[in-house]
């Protein structure tokens, strides 16, 4: 089997699991305070994805949130692998969280898969092979003034509250949009900027196994990554994240 359908079989495998999951009180763990949980769960669906790919691809490097880096490796494929993105929906919703793998070759994207787990909806892409939501391809949306587009964010507290140099350029940016919405999960969210249901994303923070896989989803799509500078998303660090329906709009979004 090659990489995206072992990638496809593992995620789908690991949907189930969690779908079916009743999560006890005493499986939640704060990490850096109570905003940041973890859950028993999170651990066990990374451990099974890296089980299984490095059973099947055992040159490859793995990049996810919960387990340190392994020693390098010698292939030039690394996977970045987000178990449950959105771990706060999946404890106080049990929906709105996804599992999240990419796999680049160097700095070249191959494919990216986005299970949003509790609508059985698997969005995917392969480079050059446009993007889709499970056998139906998705497209950017073609709004092309600031007034219609829908902005979606993770977190209205580290977008629009907490104080950092973007703040008042964000909060600009909010009340030209149409609208602001907050799902709560870097993964789904751009995903829904590549479905064309929301049409401009951003975060102030966001890491690899975050965004590595939707990127390529969206860019598929029609859509366009950045940092809130505009410049080049780093593949390996956590960045800023600015993201939208079509490349012509980054002037204008940058300069409000
Ligand atoms: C988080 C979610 C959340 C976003 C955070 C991410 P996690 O991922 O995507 O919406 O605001 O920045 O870290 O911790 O649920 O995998
Ligand atoms: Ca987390
Ligand atoms: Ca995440
Ligand atoms: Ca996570």
């Amino acid at each position: 089997m090659d990489r995206f359908n072992v990638a496809v079989d593992v995620v789908q495998n690991a949907g189930d699991l969690l779908r079916q999951c009743r999560l006890e009180e005493s499986e939640i763990c704060q990490k850096t305070g109570h905003q940041d949980l973890v859950t028993h769960w999170d651990r066990k669906i990374e451990q099974l994805l890296r089980n299984e790919i490095l059973t099947a691809f055992p040159q490859d490097s793995i990049v996810g949130e919960e387990y340190p880096p392994e020693a390098h490796r010698t292939g030039s494929m690394t996977w970045y692998i987000d178990p449950i993105d959105g771990t706060t929906n999946f404890i106080n919703q049990h929906q709105n969280y996804a599992i999240s793998v990419g796999c680049w070759e160097g700095s070249t994207p191959l494919f990216g898969l986005v299970l949003d787990v509790e609508r059985e909806t698997l969005y995917w892409a392969k480079r050059g092979g446009g993007a889709w939501q499970d056998q139906t391809q998705i497209h950017t949306s073609g709004r092309r003034e600031l007034s219609e587009l829908l902005l979606t964010t993770p977190g209205l507290q580290y977008t629009f509250l907490e104080p950092h140099p973007y703040q008042e350029r964000m909060i600009r940016l909010s009340r030209k949009v149409r609208g602001v919405r907050c799902l709560g999960s870097v993964a789904l969210e751009l995903c829904e900027v590549a479905a064309g249901r929301a049409d401009l994303f951003v975060t102030m923070r966001s890491s690899p196994w975050d965004h590595n896989a939707a990127r390529i989803i969206l860019e598929e799509a029609g859509g366009a990554v950045f940092t809130v500078d505009g410049d080049e998303l780093p593949l390996d660090q956590k960045s800023t994240v600015l993201a939208f329906n079509a490349m012509e709009l980054k002037d204008c979004i940058l300069c409000v």
